[in-house]
């Protein structure tokens, strides 16, 4: 007997296959070898103690690798490919199988607690960068876990609330980035979510999991439950889940064994799953074949790169005569805010992550400051406790002293976390009225920011000549924020996210976080910057903004329309005196859309680094699938033809150029029923 032939197994063996051994191992069967699965998703977190999936409990030391909100920034589909290599390095000297990440939610609401494992508003930047973090983790035979699957927009309520959403956001807004990452890089498993999808539990969704996630997509890995989110296995089962974890003590698997022996649950659905799963498994490179060690410090060093290339510069003013950015290094400076002496680098719950080493901001300025004199100040407390008026009148005595004043701001780690859900954005009061004082004693101010939500900007913004937006960027990233300060790294990161105005102009901002669990996906497709686009509502800083200490223009676009897509060309040219790194974004728009539409979406984009005075030729394709929309009448993606706009742009509101291009449509031939108008289109 071959106990990889699925039908050679009893149905108790095919059930144990389908639920964990203990927390993070599923169970031998035979010759089928157990595997360890392991938080995820930018470090490795694994436990060998006790064990929970709240990151309570001790893990092994693991580089922490910038979290999603602060990699997506990079927009570097290559860099994330290589975070995604280092992690599957760490995962097998760590003797881990399958690494649970990446996320690719929305972020629907800046409020979610857990968006900083997340990567974007946008599904088509989410599902370019995990495609390369997956196929980067997969290539060194580790498995990925696409997670949440899906509609998992909120923490509040997670493991009841249902996600009411209209088939065109689902499809695509919700769903578009699993769908790419399935299709182009097959990870090993996808990983239910907690939530109710239109009120069925995803892990019994037998429409998520089976007939979109298998039969249209073609997914032919594992499906996985989150940690406790099955209610009822045998449903789940029957609906297309492969394994639930965490164990249940075998409970379950007695469920399943009685309820295929009764004939209520098709055992050929238990055969199927395994041997999908099996295959997959061992496809990647088969588990169990650990490497014996990674050096920390090369991944630490690779962190320190990674981070620098997230950091957004959102602000640099000219104040004397020259922008405040970079610093010069052998002038004095002050360093003030708490979290230049104890970086926040990385977000709470199950994804944290216990690092080899931190960073921390204040040494990492002061060894490239060339000897000047660099003070430090806490400036406030992170406890709560608001105003310390002696902490306060230290930090403006620092600040008045020195050439210039980096002041660190942002959130502490019990302000977000996975587990709850914000209900604002603001910075806590002390630390604006401390901004503000130190601006009035000191005109060259930088403020670094440090957050995994959105924050309101506009009374930093207000008052602070320079602002560097560092989201959360792991254990390197106070190396990296020295880096970009000095200029040693030019920043050009962008952001994923758009920062609105206040809190009330969002999108979701009267359906967030539901009621009696239930949450109206009533903004439909219009998420992000779409909304504020659709609505012309001002922000602080759209979507896809960030700076640079050089300048680029953007000349020559030409646009053809090909069977695969359009292509589009832009020579961007670096006008200013350093070398850089631009982020050429793309966005299309279809004027006079027979269905309702966002005013443009992002459909490429591209990363180039030029020498001052040099240009690049750039092309993206524009695919044709990205260009459909999801026709509720036919149920399928249908791309309309006529003439679509395109525009390449600095940020989703600093459009350089725009072109005009025909595609020729689909046919669509829509069933005739009595109701049908009499001319169709
Ligand atoms: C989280 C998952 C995580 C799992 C295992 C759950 O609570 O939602 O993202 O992978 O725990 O720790």
């Amino acid at each position: 007997m071959t106990t990889h032939d699925p039908d050679s197994l009893s149905h108790a063996e095919q059930a144990a296959l389908g639920s964990g051994a203990d927390f993070w191992s599923t169970k031998q069967v035979g010759t089928i070898p157990s595997l360890t699965l392991t938080d995820g998703p930018h470090g490795v977190r694994r436990q060998v103690g006790a064990d929970d999936h709240l990151g309570i409990a001790a893990s092994e030391p693991a580089t922490c690798f910038p979290p999603a909100v602060g990699l997506g920034q990079s927009w570097d589909a290559e860099l994330v490919g290589k975070v995604g290599q280092a992690l599957g390095a760490e995962s097998r000297a760590l003797d881990v199988d399958i690494l649970l990440g990446p996320g690719v939610n929305i972020k629907r609401d800046p409020r979610c607690g857990r968006n900083f494992e997340y990567y974007s508003e946008d599904p088509h930047l989410t599902g370019v960068l995990a495609t390369s973090w997956v196929s980067g983790l997969q290539g060194t035979g580790v498995g990925a876990s696409l997670k949440h699957f899906a509609a998992n927009n909120t923490e509040h309520d997670r493991m009841r609330s249902s996600s009411e959403v209209a088939p065109r956001p689902l499809r695509e807004i919700y769903l578009r980035a699993f769908q790419r990452v399935v299709q182009q890089a097959q990870p090993w498993t996808v990983m239910c979510s907690y939530n109710r999808l239109n009120g069925t539990y995803t892990s019994q969704n037998h429409w998520l999991l089976t007939q979109v996630l298998r039969d249209e997509w073609g997914f032919d890995g594992v499906v996985v439950s989150d940690w406790g989110a099955v209610q009822d296995r045998v449903a789940a089962v029957a609906a297309g889940l492969d394994l639930e974890m965490p164990s249940t003590g075998g409970t379950t698997d007695t469920q399943v064994v009685e309820a295929a022996e009764a004939g209520t649950l098709d055992s050929a659905v238990l055969t199927r799953r395994r041997s999908d799963g099996r295959a997959r498994r061992e496809g990647g490179g088969g588990p169990g074949d650990a490497d014996p060690a990674f050096d920390p410090e090369t991944h630490h060093a690779l962190a320190r790169e990674v981070a620098a290339h997230c950091v957004v510069l959102l602000k640099n003013d000219v104040v004397d005569t020259a922008p405040v950015l970079p610093l010069t290094a052998g002038r004095s400076l002050a360093v003030i805010g708490n979290f230049g002496q104890t970086p926040r680098y990385q977000g709470g719950g199950s994804s944290h992550v216990n690092p080899t080493r931190v960073d921390v901001p204040l040494d990492e300025i002061r060894a490239l400051a060339d000897g000047a004199e660099v003070t430090s100040a806490a400036g406030f407390t992170t406890d709560g406790t608001g105003t310390d008026a002696a902490l306060r009148d230290e930090a403006i005595r620092a600040a008045g002293a020195a050439d210039t004043a980096v002041v660190f701001l942002g959130l502490a780690a019990h302000q977000e976390s996975e587990g709850f859900d914000r209900d604002h954005i603001e910075l806590p009061a002390e630390q604006i009225e401390l901004l503000e004082a130190v601006v009035r004693v000191q005109p060259r101010t930088v403020v670094v920011l440090s957050h995994g939500g959105v924050l309101c900007l506009a009374p930093v913004v207000a008052c602070a000549p320079a602002i560097l937006d560092g989201a959360l960027l792991g254990q390197a990233g106070g190396g990296a924020l020295a880096d970009v300060l000095y200029g040693r790294v030019n920043p050009s990161a962008r952001l994923t996210e758009t920062v609105p105005v206040r809190i009330h102009d969002t999108p979701a901002y009267l359906d967030f976080p539901g009621e009696h669990s239930h949450v109206q996906y009533g903004e439909g497709l219009f998420v992000g910057y779409r909304w504020y686009d659709a609505r012309d509502i001002p922000v602080t800083f759209p979507f896809g903004h960030g700076l640079s200490y050089t300048s680029f223009s953007y000349d020559g676009l030409e646009l053809r329309s090909a069977a695969d897509g359009i292509t589009a060309s832009v020579t961007v040219t670096n006008t200013g005196e350093r070398a850089g790194r631009e982020v050429a974004q793309f966005y299309v728009a279809k004027p006079g859309s027979s269905v309702a539409r966002p005013p443009q979406e992002l459909k490429g984009h591209a990363v180039v680094t030029l020498a001052p005075g040099d240009s690049e030729r750039v092309t993206v394709l524009l695919d044709r699938q990205d260009l459909a929309y999801w026709d509720i009448r036919a149920d399928r993606w249908v791309v309309e033809g006529g003439t679509y706009e395109v525009r390449a742009a600095a940020s989703s509101r600093d459009i350089r150029a725009t072109g005009t291009v025909e595609v020729t449509g689909d046919d669509l031939v829509l069933p005739l029923t009595l109701d049908s108008p009499s001319a169709r289109r």
